[in-house]
Order: C-alpha cells, then sequence, then structure tokens
C-alpha cells in the first residue's frame, strides 16, 4: 500500500474557500474544485454556493457531523481508489481550521497532500470596508486572535494584554463571549475606539455594522449574531490623514530618485 500511494504524486489538496464569495476563490482553487472527484467541505462554514464550480458528478461530502479519524479515514478508502481528492476549509486554512492534526494524519499514513491558501475573513473585512489596517502614524500592527471558549487561548496570550498594543486588532470565534471581549478590550482601547462587526462577510446575508466599542456587545446582541462573526477593533476605522513614504513625492527610494 505504501509503494503505492508513494507513486500518487498529491492524492489530497487542503484548500482554503476564501471567506464565501465564490469570485475570492484562487484560480488554482478553482481549477482543483472544478476537476475534483471528491470534495470534503466544511459545511458550517463553507456556503452551498462554492460547490456550484464543481463536477456534476463529484462526490460531495461534508464534514461538520464527522470526526477526524473518519473525515481521514474516508480520504484514505478514496486516495486507494485513486480519486482525487479536495478537503475545502473556509478562509485560509492557516488559522483556526483544525488543519495540523489533519496534516499529521495524513503524513503518518503516507497520503501525499498540497496546501492551497484562501482569504481569510480579516482580509475580505478590511476589503469590504475599505480600510488599510496598518496607517502610517496611526498603526502598523495587525493582531489576529479569538477569546478563550471551549479551546483555551494560552495566558501570555491574554485578549487584554494584546490590547495593551492598541493595534488593528482582529478577533475570531468570539461572538459567544462577546460581553467578556469588550471588558477585555476596553483596559486599553478607549470607548470610542470603531469596531466593525462583520457577519458572514460574501454570504448572501453579509451583515456589517461599525460601532464605538462601548456599544460592541450590545449590537452583537441586538443583531442577534452567534457565529460567524468577525470583529475588527482598529483606529484605522476612523479617517486619518495618514500617508506612507513610499509614493510621497519628498521620499526617495531605490525605485524612484
Ligand atoms: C473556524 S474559524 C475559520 C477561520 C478561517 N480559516 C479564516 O481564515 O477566515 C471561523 C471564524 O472565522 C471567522 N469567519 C470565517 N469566515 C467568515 C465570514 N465569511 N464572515 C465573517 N467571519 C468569518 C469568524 O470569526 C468565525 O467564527
Amino acid at each position: 500500500m505504501e509503494t503505492q500511494l508513494n507513486s500518487i504524486k498529491t492524492a489530497v489538496y487542503i484548500v482554503g474557500a476564501g471567506p464565501g464569495d465564490p469570485d475570492l476563490l484562487t484560480v488554482k482553487a478553482q481549477k482543483l474544485l472544478s476537476t475534483a472527484d471528491v470534495i470534503l467541505f466544511a459545511d458550517a462554514l463553507v456556503p452551498e454556493q462554492i460547490l456550484n464550480l464543481c463536477r456534476q458528478d463529484a462526490e460531495i461530502i461534508p464534514s461538520a457531523d464527522k470526526t477526524l479519524e473518519e473525515i481521514v479515514a474516508l480520504m484514505l478508502e478514496r486516495v486507494r481508489s485513486h480519486k482525487s481528492i479536495v478537503r475545502l476549509h473556509s478562509g485560509d486554512p492557516s488559522l483556526y481550521s483544525a488543519v495540523h492534526e489533519q496534516m499529521q494524519m495524513l503524513a503518518e499514513a503516507n497520503i501525499p497532500f498540497e496546501v492551497v491558501p484562501g482569504i481569510s475573513a480579516f482580509q475580505a473585512a478590511a476589503a469590504k470596508l475599505k480600510v488599510e489596517l496598518t496607517v502610517p502614524g496611526l498603526v502598523q500592527t495587525i493582531i489576529l486572535t479569538r477569546i478563550s471558549g471551549r479551546t483555551e487561548v494560552p495566558p501570555t496570550e491574554e485578549l487584554a494584554s494584546l490590547a495593551a498594543h492598541q493595534a488593528s486588532l482582529c478577533l475570531y470565534l468570539s461572538a459567544r463571549h462577546v460581553e467578556n471581549a469588550q471588558t477585555k478590550l476596553s483596559e486599553h482601547y478607549s470607548d470610542e475606539t470603531p469596531v466593525a462587526i462583520c457577519f458572514r462577510l460574501g454570504w448572501p446575508d453579509e451583515k456589517i455594522r461599525v460601532v464605538p466599542l462601548k456599544q460592541m456587545a450590545e449590537c452583537t446582541h441586538q443583531e442577534n449574531l452567534i457565529r460567524t462573526t468577525l470583529y475588527v477593533i482598529s483606529p484605522a476605522l476612523l479617517p486619518t490623514n495618514g500617508r506612507s513614504h513610499l509614493y510621497n513625492p519628498e521620499y526617495q527610494h531605490l525605485f524612484r530618485a
């Protein structure tokens, strides 16, 4: 079996689906989706509109109700039948996608795989909001994080301590704990700091609200947001005059004397 699998170049593609809008898939993701025999997709997070690109006869398997062991066993079985497999995750697979352990199990089973990046929710949010999250003189750091829930965040990454940087902070997976998040953020950001509450970016029922930090929890409850919500807390959401050196006429660099 091992020799048989080693002779296959790539058997499984772990693909980032982006935030939900099919137009935001990479070209590589589109190609893979339109040719794959089997698509295993995180149905709780990837909208069905993405699957319109798949072959009519492709086998489409939702994964939300499966354990990691079941998912990998399915992959192994399909690889043995010489099927091409796309494992579709929301956004970019490098964050909050539970791919680490999946890749480990694939490697242990000698299944060759490749990872195809996707657009993460924070990038889709910045585009929708028409903001740059790094504005010179204002903010130069982006923090991607979450609050502790059933998955604990290590104490060294505690939200209040990250808030102390007053960076552009993108908060994933935290709508269920929004009061706690607001309290911790308020230790360092002013109550008037803008917060963009972004629900299902790129889905047909997308909702975006921008409110001061002091209304973050209240607005989340009013809109009844529990899942698939990203918060962007950033001074860059305010109108600002900051300007970078790169295209400044008074600044010289390698490509402009
Ligand atoms: C399991 S994580 C997956 C993150 C994903 N890998 C990414 O790069 O965006 C799910 C969380 O990501 C955020 N998220 C993912 N897709 C989103 C979308 N379309 N709109 C708003 N938030 C989204 C939300 O915070 C959600 O709770």
